[in-house]
């Protein structure tokens, strides 16, 4: 009988038809001149086996890993006693190489492991993508991505597309990638959060997935110089909507996760002690994070006026505890998030730490620090994954706001239009997904969790 042509993870429904497969070597073994192939093709594995006169032709002496195959043969349910992917395996009749792949001697095949030097990981990515944990990462990503979707496609949130060229800034100057735009200067984004706002009174509540880019000489285990940002944005809401809105889409984000059980395999292959995080998530000011970080002698680098590390006679940098008003560093954050072992909400911060567009805390008296509505959602492992806020509504606040960071403001006449036809209280958050993938996923470095990482030095692959 005709064989039927298959993908290997919809295999099940064929157990005792014969069946033709295509995919590349990912295992093989030559027992006693029976050999054996686990053979994957991006949906899942299956194990071949070649014996007989099928394992001694000199294609088959000769196969090597990664060659790409094409074999036929009948699907039989394995043996008791053994095992192998999907309880079955094919008794190959017929087969072919289509692709030969170099084998034993080549850097890849040969050399290359997950404990490998980092920089040959790096240039093998195309390759390493091919692993099983990488690929597993990959797929997690994809049913993160949709499962978001999901979610917020049942809270009424629609999907926009923002543009990457722009020609202004949201984070601030110094993160810009700048670039000459037919002989005007434009930058890469590195937030589409201004575009979102534009879009509340024609679309109501947006979301959007897009890369963001970042200039930051930062070579963390949690920076990327390109990542994939999801940003929402909400209208009539007020900043304990918003914390709940970040909250409930997280979580029924990965309650999507775990309901299905392709992503919920993933999960527990790349996670073994994954547990979703109890609601309500803590939630701990500004202020309270600084006295708690004092409080468990969590201290920080000193720093003079220019902004250098005060080191003593050996050396080593002069630690100090934290003051109202200092940045919580990324050292610090993470020391938190481990002793809490929790998501965490961390809740107005000081305005001078935070960007030009944040909605101050109303009615503040005395005259210490400026506080917003802002927040940080920050998880075990991984430190901040989210950063959130409420936006400044009022037209002659952000004007003021312009003149306080020193940003000219007719670039951005469009966005200060918002406040000008029908101005509303509205908030938003971006969401780095390689860090809450590197959370999820249990990954030591946010350059695990991108098909093609950048960071400072490294654009290749
Ligand atoms: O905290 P950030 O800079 O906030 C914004 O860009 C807002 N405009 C977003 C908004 O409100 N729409 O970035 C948001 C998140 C961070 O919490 C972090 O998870 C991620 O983006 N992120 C990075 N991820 C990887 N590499 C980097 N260099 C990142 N910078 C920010
Ligand atoms: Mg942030």
């Amino acid at each position: 009988p005709a064989a039927k042509k298959a993908k290997l993870s919809k295999l099940t429904d064929l157990r005792g038809s014969r069946v033709r497969v295509n995919g590349w070597v990912h295992r093989l073994r030559d027992q006693k001149g029976i050999i054996f192939i686990v053979l994957r093709d991006g949906t899942g594995y299956l194990q071949c086996i070649l014996s007989g006169q099928v394992s001694q032709t000199y294609d088959a002496l000769t196969l090597t890993l990664e060659s790409s195959v094409e074999l036929t043969g009948t699907l039989q349910p394995v043996p008791e006693g053994k095992t192998a992917p999907g309880g079955h395996e094919l008794v190959v009749d017929f087969w072919k190489v289509l692709g030969a792949a170099p084998g034993a001697e080549d850097a890849f095949t040969n050399r290359l492991n997950e404990k490998s030097d980092a920089s040959i990981q790096a240039d093998l990515r195309h390759l390493v993508l091919r692993g099983e944990t990488a690929s597993a990462i990959l797929k997690l990503r994809a049913a993160l991505l949709s499962a978001f979707r999901q979610s917020y496609d049942a809270n009424n949130l629609i999907e926009v597309t923002p543009p990457c060229l722009v020609q202004t800034q949201v984070e601030g100057g110094a993160t810009l990638f700048a670039l000459n735009y037919y002989g005007q200067p434009a930058f890469l984004t590195q937030s589409s959060q201004l575009y979102l706002e534009t879009c509340l009174p024609s679309l109501g509540d947006v979301f959007c997935i897009q890369e963001s880019f970042r200039a930051e000489n930062s070579h963390t285990r949690r920076h990327l110089s390109e990542y994939t940002h999801l940003e929402a944005e909400l209208a009539f809401i007020n900043f304990d909507d918003l914390m709940t809105h970040i909250e409930s889409i997280i979580c029924e984000t990965i309650d999507r996760l775990l309901e299905n059980p392709t992503s919920a395999a993933l999960i527990k292959q790349l996670n073994p002690n994954f547990t979703k995080p109890a609601r309500p998530f803590t939630r701990l000011s500004y202020v309270d994070a600084i006295k708690w970080l004092n409080e468990h002698g969590i201290q920080h680098e000193a720093e003079d006026a220019e902004g250098n590390v005060i080191k003593d006679e050996a050396g080593n940098p002069k630690m100090v505890d934290h003051a109202v008003g200092d940045d919580i560093a990324e050292a610090a954050e993470r020391r938190m998030t481990d002793i809490l072992g929790t998501p965490v909400f961390l809740h107005g911060f000081p305005a001078e730490l935070k960007a030009f567009y944040m909605k101050k805390i109303p009615n503040q008296g005395g005259d210490g620090p400026v506080f917003t509505e802002s927040c940080d959602l920050l998880m075990p492992n991984v430190g901040e994954i989210v950063g959130g806020s409420m936006r400044i509504a009022d037209m002659e606040e952000l004007l003021a706001a312009y003149k306080r960071e020193g940003i000219d403001p007719s670039p951005y006449y469009w966005f200060t239009d918002q406040r000008k036809y029908g101005t509303c209280e509205h908030g938003g958050y971006g969401l780095g997904v390689e860090r809450l993938l590197a959370w999820l996923a249990n990954r030591y470095t946010v350059r695990e969790c991108s098909l093609y990482p950048r960071w400072p030095g490294r654009a290749t692959p």
